[in-house]
């Protein structure tokens, strides 16, 4: 037997709730004090003086410093165009604009930007040109979106990549109706540089758009760091010539995408679900790398910070309505070379991240599952696949026959 210490169960427990009662009042008394230290403190909101601003550094690095510009244009308290009074004193480096017509060079990143002439040849090119969002259509479709599509698949492609087109159009991108839904799909394309030394492919290029009216093509160079063009550039065109599709599915042109069973999940969607949709293959917690030698690389003098959780950029899904609120925030973002990171900034701007799907595959599935049939028919997506590994999974998904559970 023990000890006389020991209570009585039925005593401990009285005691324990005694002992909640007591905190419990504790911590409501101490909220209402600070309740109404709050309410009887000033009313004003305190608005920082021209002295604030004098100590208030600008960034060190390009984009960044580019952003706080942007941040101030854009925020009805500082901007006298949104507010209707100027409540505070400009920073002086508001004016510091570069040239006028935003497609023009902009040479003061020769000067602003310390380390501007080693810096690998692909960034100077972007800095150059990072404020230039405007490039002449050469092949619009300005029709495609008549009949309401329920979801569009936007494919960001490359001119010499006709067979993976049309392994695409053969399988999961053929337009029309899937599982009682209208599918449209359109392909993302820039246009090549004399510089660059590609053959002329422009004669083909037209002869496929007239023949699948599904080409959409822009006169920028088409190259790795301008994909965060080819985004906005999808995105203005979107607000403008497709709004009313309900669901968009944007991916490369090396990706497998199961459209049944997407199709399938959006339908099971409600409409609060459906409203600030956006999922795929979440990354968080990442942030700018410093090698020179990665194909991410990027330069301390461009960006510093971490970057906010991005899906990547291999495929991702979302609702129509976010696509022309994303066109909206994209304009207060600066251009950052990396299409996907880029996505994720606008997002956040929009005070949204994206949702983990771990049906979106983009880093590819275990090598001994890649040939079995049914492991796609859960999948939504998968990268990256040859336009041939495409056309033999196809029917994997579509063939009721294969029997699988
Ligand atoms: C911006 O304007 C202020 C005053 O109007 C001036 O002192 C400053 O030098 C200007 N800055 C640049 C970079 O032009
Ligand atoms: C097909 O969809 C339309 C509306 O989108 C609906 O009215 C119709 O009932 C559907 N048909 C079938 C067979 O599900
Ligand atoms: C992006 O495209 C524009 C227009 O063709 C070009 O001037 C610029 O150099 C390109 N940027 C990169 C990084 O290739
Ligand atoms: C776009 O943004 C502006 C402010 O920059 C806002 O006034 C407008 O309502 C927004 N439009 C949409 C469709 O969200």
């Amino acid at each position: 037997m023990q000890r006389g210490g020991s209570m009585p169960v039925a005593r401990r427990k009285a005691r324990l709730v005694c002992v909640m009662v007591m905190l419990n009042i504790c911590i409501f008394i101490l909220m209402g004090v600070t309740w109404k230290l709050v309410k009887s403190g000033p009313q004003k909101v305190r608005i920082p003086s021209k002295r604030f601003w004098r100590r208030q550094i600008r960034s060190e690095s390009f984009w960044n410093k580019e952003q706080q510009r942007l941040d101030v244009i854009y925020n009805p308290i500082f901007n006298p165009a949104l507010s209707g009074e100027s409540l505070i004193m400009h920073p002086d480096w508001l004016n510091d604009t570069g040239p006028l017509n935003l497609c023009d060079s902009d040479y003061r990143v020769l000067t602003q930007i310390s380390d501007y002439n080693s810096l690998p040849q692909r960034f100077q090119d972007f800095l150059l040109h990072m404020r230039c969002r405007t490039y002449p259509m050469l092949i619009n479709q300005p029709h495609v979106c008549n009949e309401k599509p329920f979801l569009l698949l936007a494919v960001k492609s490359l001119i010499p990549h006709f067979d993976r087109r049309q392994a695409i159009r053969e399988t999961w991108g053929r337009a029309g109706v899937l599982a009682n839904r209208t599918v449209v799909t359109v392909f993302l394309l820039g246009n090549t540089l004399p510089v660059d030394h590609f053959p002329d492919l422009l004669g083909m290029l037209d002869h496929e758009a007239k023949l699948h009216n599904d080409v959409l093509q822009w006169d920028y160079r088409d190259s790795f760091f301008n994909l965060t063009l080819k985004e906005v550039l999808f995105l203005e065109w979107f607000s403008k010539h497709c709004p009313q599709a309900r669901y968009v599915l944007k991916g490369d042109d090396d990706v497998f995408v199961n459209t049944l069973r997407v199709v399938d999940l959006l339908e099971g969607l409600s409409d609060r679900e459906a409203k600030d949709l956006f999922i795929g293959d979440v990354i968080s917690n990442a942030g700018p790398h410093r090698d020179r030698n990665l194909k991410y690389y990027i330069p301390v003098s461009v960006f510093v910070g971490q970057y906010p959780p991005y899906a990547g950029g291999g495929g991702y899904l979302l609702s129509g309505d976010l696509v022309t609120r994303l066109y909206n925030a994209s304009q207060q973002v600066v251009l950052f070379p990396i299409d996907d990171v880029y996505t994720g900034m606008c997002l956040r701007k929009l005070g949204l991240a994206p949702t983990k799907h771990t049906g979106f595959k983009t880093f590819d599935i275990v090598k001994k599952y890649r040939s079995s049939p049914c492991i796609y028919r859960s999948l939504l997506l998968v990268h990256s696949r040859t336009p041939q590994e495409i056309l033999e999974i196809w029917p994997w998904i579509v063939r009721p026959e294969l029997g699988c559970q």
